[in-house]
């Protein structure tokens, strides 16, 4: 989907996505020290980059939503916290090389060309001894799971991420979980998701 789509299923006052941080993003880092400068790539509303901004990180968010990134930095200033917003296509968009001390990417799922890309890119924005964190959509969701993208181009598997990530960093986890979820129906289900935790070479 491009902007202009994105742009409208964010538009109107509801959340597209929850308030809350991802489960995966909150386990994973609430226990890494706050210090220095964070990006949420693909932000989105920003649940996560307002949870990192509010354990004391100082966060970036980019995306290329106009909707998604004003509704991220009205939802900030209502938790008190601040994010800078980055509006940009993450196709062209690159990091500052070793800029960030943390970079969170959450629920992206593009062309895996593309993907690969943004994936290198991320890691090359790491500084050495930074954390790199996905969570995703797994390859495996459409048979096994529930919910999330059904085209299997866009979808990946942890071990996928983690060898793009191995020249650039340590992998410290990198395998499926799984989380619950409600279906249209209120019924309860399980989503399968990629998780991949590393840390910069
Ligand atoms: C499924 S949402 C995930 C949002 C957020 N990370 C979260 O977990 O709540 C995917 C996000 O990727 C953004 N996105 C998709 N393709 C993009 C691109 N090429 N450049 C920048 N942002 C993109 C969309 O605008 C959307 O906000």
């Amino acid at each position: 989907m491009d902007a202009a789509g994105w742009d409208e299923r964010y538009r109107g006052s509801e959340l597209v996505w929850k308030a809350e941080p991802n489960r995966f993003v909150e386990e994973e880092l609430a226990d890494l020290k706050p210090t220095g400068r964070a990006v949420d790539i693909a932000a989105g509303e920003g649940r996560n980059a307002i949870w990192l901004a509010e354990q004391g990180w100082d966060v970036d968010a980019v995306d290329f939503s106009a909707v998604a990134l004003e509704k991220a930095e009205r939802l900030a200033a209502e938790q008190g916290v601040r994010l800078r917003s980055v509006r940009a296509d993450l196709t062209v968009w690159a990091p500052p090389e070793g800029a960030y001390d943390l970079s969170l990417i959450s629920y992206l799922h593009l062309p895996w060309a593309q993907m690969t890309q943004v994936l290198r890119q991320t890691a090359n924005g790491v500084r050495k001894g930074g954390t790199l964190l996905l969570v995703g959509h797994h390859a495996a969701n459409p048979e096994h799971g529930h919910g999330g993208p059904q085209d299997p181009r866009v979808l990946y598997t942890a071990e996928q991420v983690a060898d793009l990530w191995r020249p650039y960093a340590d992998i410290l986890r990198a395998e499926a979980v799984t989380r619950p979820v409600t279906d249209s129906e209120g019924g309860s289900r399980t989503a399968v998701d990629a998780l991949v935790r590393a840390v910069r070479r």
